[in-house]
């Protein structure tokens, strides 16, 4: 139960970025633009979590925290498929947030938490600077609260982010930069960046990480979910 466990994200290069996948007893933060995979990979990953695993990983339920309303049920029965699950079992295993029950209260057995995305509600809720520093202490507590539960119970938390639209940062070469400010920059272990490139790929990049080095790997979104 206290061992560290890795999800895969359903691409071999992707997983290898990550020396394995996405880590347990940790936050992973994926920003990028719209259409770059965040919530397809949340869904490829609802499913991953479910299959065995290296070093004794057995699988389990999954708990999918929807603020935008992108959960869907046929994009998760089509990637069970993909990897020969039975569709039933796999919707099953997941607990959307907006449909909790008693029965999912058993501890122990889940294993990835799903926040997608982190900061929807606070972008609407807190606007402008002078309610910055308010939303940004809610924020704070609301991570602190996700690493406690990562830790607490092995699990293995996942996030989607925004990027900020500044044209600024387009003028020196870089427009993926994700909100948040410090407080995720500090609270999330490890930070991935998504973008779209020609041909419909997409490129997952290591931003922040403690043991991650910063590269960069391609990948694709199939109807199977995320995928070399
Ligand atoms: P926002 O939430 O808008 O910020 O974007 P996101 O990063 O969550 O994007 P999302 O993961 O929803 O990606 C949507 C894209 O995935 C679509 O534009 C398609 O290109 C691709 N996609 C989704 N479903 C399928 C599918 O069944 N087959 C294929 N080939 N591509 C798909
Ligand atoms: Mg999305």
């Amino acid at each position: 139960r206290n061992q560290i466990f890795k999800l895969s994200t359903g691409s071999k290069a992707f997983d290898k970025l990550l020396d394995g996948g996405i880590e347990s007893m940790a936050i992973t933060e994926v920003f990028g633009e719209s259409g770059s995979g965040k919530t397809q990979l949340s869904h490829t990953l609802c499913v991953t979590a479910q299959m065995p695993g290296p070093n004794g990983y057995i699988g389990g339920k999954v708990i999918f925290i929807d603020t935008e309303h992108t959960f869907r049920t046929d994009r998760l029965r089509s990637i069970a498929y993909r990897f020969n699950l039975d569709e039933n079992t796999v919707l099953e295993n997941i607990l959307c947030a907006r449909a909790y029950t008693s029965e999912h209260q058993e501890a122990g057995v889940f294993k990835l938490l799903i926040v997608d995305s982190i900061i929807a509600h606070f972008r609407v809720d807190y606007y402008g600077r002078k309610e910055m520093a308010h939303r940004q202490h809610r924020l704070g507590q609301l991570m602190a609260c996700l690493q406690k539960i990562s830790e607490e119970y092995n699990i293995a938390i996942f996030i989607t982010n925004q990027i900020t639209s500044n044209l600024n940062n387009l003028e020196q070469g870089d427009p993926q930069q994700p909100v948040g400010g410090n407080i995720l920059a500090h609270a999330s272990t490890t930070r991935i960046s998504l973008r779209k490139v020609l041909n419909g790929k997409r490129i997952a990049k290591v931003y922040d990480s403690p043991n991650l080095a910063a590269n960069e790997v391609e990948f694709t979104v199939t109807s199977g979910g995320i995928d070399d």
